[in-house]
């Protein structure tokens, strides 16, 4: 279902944690032969720089002395053709195993909410749609990086449905979790990502909600390559 060119468009697809947003972004550009970024990656990024340079550390972070390095970073996606993604690097270093490590998922909330830190990441995000053909998850791309998208979906499920498949997918890794950590762990980010003061996670007022508590994965990329269709139809 390739498009051709002047009938690409900007997808963006923003939700809550653990509900499936990369999986769907990255399913949807394979089929439309678009671009994925996970804009969640780039935070990541700027994360374990941070805690490279000891910027970060004991689920703080030195925001002066972050901002003050803002023009040291470098953050890019280059195509692996051996994995058929996009892997993220930071300043020439390969880091999208690191990136998605503990030490970063444990500082990237409060990274995540210094504003000179989201208008460099959003600026980048923006010069990677210029073209369009692009879909990009996150929180606030339908709202903030591309308000004009064509396509924005808002991605839910119910509480327990995510924390059941985060279980699912640590249990199946052979990690000792409780469903009862995970849930709190579910609910207390939704709680997080929703009420920062910068650029909150909320439903753009022309998102189109996806909630898959209870449809399949085949299901839900049918419903979204509609939406596509009807979207470049239109
Ligand atoms: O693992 P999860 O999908 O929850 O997170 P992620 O997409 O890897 O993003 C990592 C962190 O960056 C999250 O804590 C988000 O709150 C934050 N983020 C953000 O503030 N804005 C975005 N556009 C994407 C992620």
């Amino acid at each position: 279902m390739e498009q051709p060119n002047q009938a690409k468009i900007i997808i963006a697809i923003d939700g809550h944690s653990s509900c499936g947003k990369s999986t769907v972004a990255k399913e949807i550009a394979k089929k439309l032969n678009y671009i994925y970024i996970d804009s969640g990656a780039m935070y990541r990024a700027v994360t374990l720089f941070a805690l490279r340079n000891k910027i970060a550390k004991n689920e703080q972070v030195d925001v002066k002395a972050l901002v003050a390095c803002l023009d040291d970073i470098t953050i890019e996606f280059r195509f692996n053709p051996v994995t058929s993604r996009n892997e993220t690097y930071l300043n020439g270093d390969n880091v999208e195993e690191e990136i998605r490590q503990l030490p970063v998922s444990q500082h990237v909330s409060p990274v995540a909410t210094i504003s000179e830190v989201r208008e460099r990441m959003v600026a980048l995000q923006q010069e990677m749609g210029k073209n369009k053909g692009i879909v990009m998850d996150g929180r606030d791309i339908g709202t903030v990086v591309f308000p004009q998208a064509e396509l924005k979906i808002f991605m839910t499920a119910r509480p327990e449905v995510r924390a059941q498949r985060r279980y699912d997918e640590l249990t199946a890794k052979g990690q000792q979790v409780s469903f009862e950590e995970i849930l709190a762990n579910v609910v207390e980010r939704d709680r997080i990502d929703s009420s920062r003061e910068v650029s909150p996670l909320k439903q753009a007022d022309d998102a189109l909600i996806l909630d898959n508590s209870d449809i399949n994965r085949e299901e839900q990329l049918d419903w979204v390559l509609q939406q596509v269709q009807q979207t470049t139809n239109a």
